[in-house]
């Protein structure tokens, strides 16, 4: 496999990767992505601003929404992408909305399947979560459950929903199917993201290989989070 094109320009940047350039705009060139840290820094530093004017307060909350519909509800940074690279397995992402992180990894040279229940397109209503848009690259319709179809590629899941089943269908028809690997892009229980069995299945199902924040709007805790499927020990236990 290829590795990620390195990006070397704000303009290049811009081109390719137009959400993380947004985001860039909104919180500078050299801001981390992990909030809670980036708070820690600007309290160290002196930087943080205890009464901002009433525009830079709403600004990042204008760009967010503006952003999270047009490219993705989660900000595929450059070390997110070559990180799926290095893992160096073809991916099935399911819930992909706009296609917008299957387009940043396709471009990276990662194999993707992707698909959505409503695949953006203009004067769509139906998918509320990405309203009058279009796709950045190819998402086929269908239900989550598809994942089941391939256990052999990475799943990856980006800001499933917190109010619907939807993680928890697809994770159960993956592993149903022997899938074995999972990256998941999102907040923990109670956040915005993943129902509360998909939370209680990773706990119990899944074990933790490696997180890193991607960048994070105000408010939000996105982290990508790397999993192994691993039966819980008290059933290895029992079989031996
Ligand atoms: C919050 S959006 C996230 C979209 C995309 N992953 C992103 O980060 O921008 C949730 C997506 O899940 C899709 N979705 C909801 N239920 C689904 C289902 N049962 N099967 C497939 N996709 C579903 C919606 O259509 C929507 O595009």
């Amino acid at each position: 496999m290829s590795s990620p094109a390195r990006i070397t320009t704000a303009t290049d940047l811009e081109v390719r990767n137009p959400l993380y350039h947004e985001w860039r705009e909104v919180f500078g060139h050299d801001a981390v992505y992990d909030s809670r840290v980036r708070f820690e820094e600007e309290i160290r530093t002196g930087s943080y601003r205890r009464s901002p004017s009433i525009e830079e307060s709403i600004r990042p909350h204008q760009a967010r929404i503006r952003c999270v519909s047009r490219y993705s509800w989660a900000v595929p940074s450059p070390e997110i992408i070559e990180a799926i690279v290095r893992i160096d397995s073809p991916i099935v992402e399911v819930g992909a909305g706009t296609g917008y992180w299957a387009k940043m990894l396709r471009d990276a040279g990662v194999d993707v399947v992707a698909f959505d229940q409503h695949p953006p397109e203009p004067d769509l209503a139906a998918n509320h979560w990405h309203k009058n848009t279009t796709q950045w690259s190819e998402v086929i319709r269908s239900d989550a459950t598809v994942a089941g179809d391939f256990p052999d590629r990475t799943l990856l899941l980006v800001w499933p929903p917190y109010d619907e089943d939807m993680a928890t269908r697809a994770l159960r028809a993956y592993a149903g199917a022997g899938g074995r690997q999972l990256i998941y892009v999102g907040e923990g229980p109670g956040g915005c993201t993943g129902d509360d069995a998909f939370h209680e299945d990773l706990e119990r199902w899944w074990v933790e290989l490696a997180y890193m924040a991607v960048p994070q709007w105000f408010g939000i805790h996105d982290y990508a989070t790397f999993y192994a499927h691993q039966p819980p020990l008290e059933l290895v236990a029992d079989s031996q």
